[in-house]
C-alpha cells in the first residue's frame, strides 16, 4: 500500500495563487490545476477550514475527488469518493476505509482574500 506523505507547509517552496475565496463552494469542493495536476479544494465553512489534496482517486485513477462530500469521522476531517465511496482523510491523505493507497494533500492558506495552496516543486 502507498503510503503517501502529505505535504507539510515547511516544505512549501511555491505558493500558489488559486483564486478569490467567494470562487470556492462552501463545505464543498473545486478543481484546480497547478502545473499539469488537478488539485481538489474543500472550503469547509462548518469548520471553518479549507483543504486541499490530489483530485485523482488512487482506487479507479479517477479524476474526481474535487465532487466527493465532505464530513468529519472521528474529528478527522474527510472527503468521500462520489463514485465508490472509499474515504480519505484530508489531514493526513490516507484511507479512512483502508482500501485503497493514500493520497498526497496540500497545506492551504487565505491571503488578501485569495485562496493559496502549498506545492513543495
Ligand atoms: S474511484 Fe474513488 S472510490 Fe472508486
Amino acid at each position: 500500500m502507498n503510503t503517501q506523505e502529505p505535504i507539510e507547509e515547511v516544505a512549501v517552496k511555491t505558493w500558489f495563487k488559486a483564486a478569490p475565496t467567494e470562487k470556492f463552494p462552501k463545505n464543498a469542493g473545486a478543481c484546480i490545476k497547478y502545473k499539469d495536476q488537478q488539485v481538489a479544494v474543500f472550503n469547509f465553512t462548518r469548520e471553518n477550514k479549507w483543504f486541499a489534496c490530489q483530485n485523482l482517486c488512487p482506487h479507479k485513477m479517477e479524476m474526481v475527488l474535487s465532487r466527493g462530500m465532505i464530513g468529519e469521522e472521528n474529528g478527522v476531517p474527510k472527503v468521500a469518493c462520489p463514485l465508490h465511496k472509499n474515504t480519505f482523510s484530508l489531514t493526513t491523505g490516507e484511507s479512512l476505509t483502508g482500501a485503497c493507497d493514500a493520497i498526497t494533500t496540500f497545506p492551504v492558506k487565505i491571503e488578501d482574500g485569495y485562496v493559496w495552496v502549498g506545492f513543495s516543486d
